[in-house]
């Protein structure tokens, strides 16, 4: 067993070791074991309430990684050399809203809620998205709320990914709703059900990155 003080170097290597990376090298490939295990610790990640709104597709047919390149000012220069690329795809308000069958089918067959307290809970659901977060005016609350959730499982597989010595580069340049209708067009968006969240590449960098900047420990951090 490593000692804590090992255990934490490491992790706050993998921390410095992570960058936005511009520039993938097109002749290194993520062994497939890796890059599922990078899939895994998304699935793992915590949501609200437990309802997993999300889903992450794993494109890597050329051509369509070609339409989203040109879609994407954020991913230009990502595409077509990254070895991985992700589409977080969040759950709409169909499936999000309180009564709707995803969270039924969801609370009963994942997460095996016992059919006694199923309605209360979901009650209290339905408080928190009317009253708490506001969240049942008109389409988008919902959307972006289960967008959130996505950006939680995107954290941690960069950070697994560090971990194990592969790049990332979150990317959220992009127009939404151009987005959002090419994957409509591309049969990803399941009749409504889905729309895009953030976009992720993984792969190999082909050069060391800027020294890293961040505000200050005390600006950022305040204790009360
Ligand atoms: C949600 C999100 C979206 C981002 N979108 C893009 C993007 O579209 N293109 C890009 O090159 N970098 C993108 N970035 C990278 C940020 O610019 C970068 O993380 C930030 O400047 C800090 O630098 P570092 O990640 O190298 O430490 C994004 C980062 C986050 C967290």
């Amino acid at each position: 067993m490593r000692n804590k003080d090992t255990l934490k170097q490491e992790i706050m290597d993998a921390f410095h070791f992570r960058h936005a990376t511009k520039e993938f090298d097109p002749d290194k490939q993520i062994p497939d074991e890796d890059f599922r295990f990078i899939l895994e610790t998304g699935r793992l990640s915590p949501s609200s309430f437990g309802f997993e709104p999300w889903r992450f597709v794993v494109v890597q047919n050329p051509e369509l990684r070609e339409k989203i390149k040109q879609a994407s000012w954020g991913a230009f220069s990502k595409l077509p050399a990254a070895s991985h690329f992700v589409i977080f795809l969040a759950r709409t308000k169909v499936d999000t809203i309180y009564n709707s069958d995803y969270l039924q089918d969801h609370l009963k067959n994942v997460s095996h809620f016992p059919e006694e307290i199923l309605e209360k809970f979901l009650s209290k659901v339905e408080e928190f998205q009317r009253d708490d977060f506001k969240l049942l005016d008109g389409e988008r609350p919902l959307y972006d709320w289960a967008s959130k959730q996505t950006y939680v499982a995107l954290a941690n597989m960069m950070t697994a990914a560090a971990q194990i010595g592969i790049d990332s580069c979150p990317i959220e340049g992009f127009n939404i709703e151009k987005m959002n209708q090419l994957l409509d067009e591309e049969g990803l968006l399941e009749d409504g059900h889905f729309g895009i969240s953030v976009m992720a590449a993984f792969g190999y960098r082909t050069q060391d990155p800027r020294p890293k900047t961040r505000r200050p420990f005390d600006d950022v951090v305040k204790w009360v």
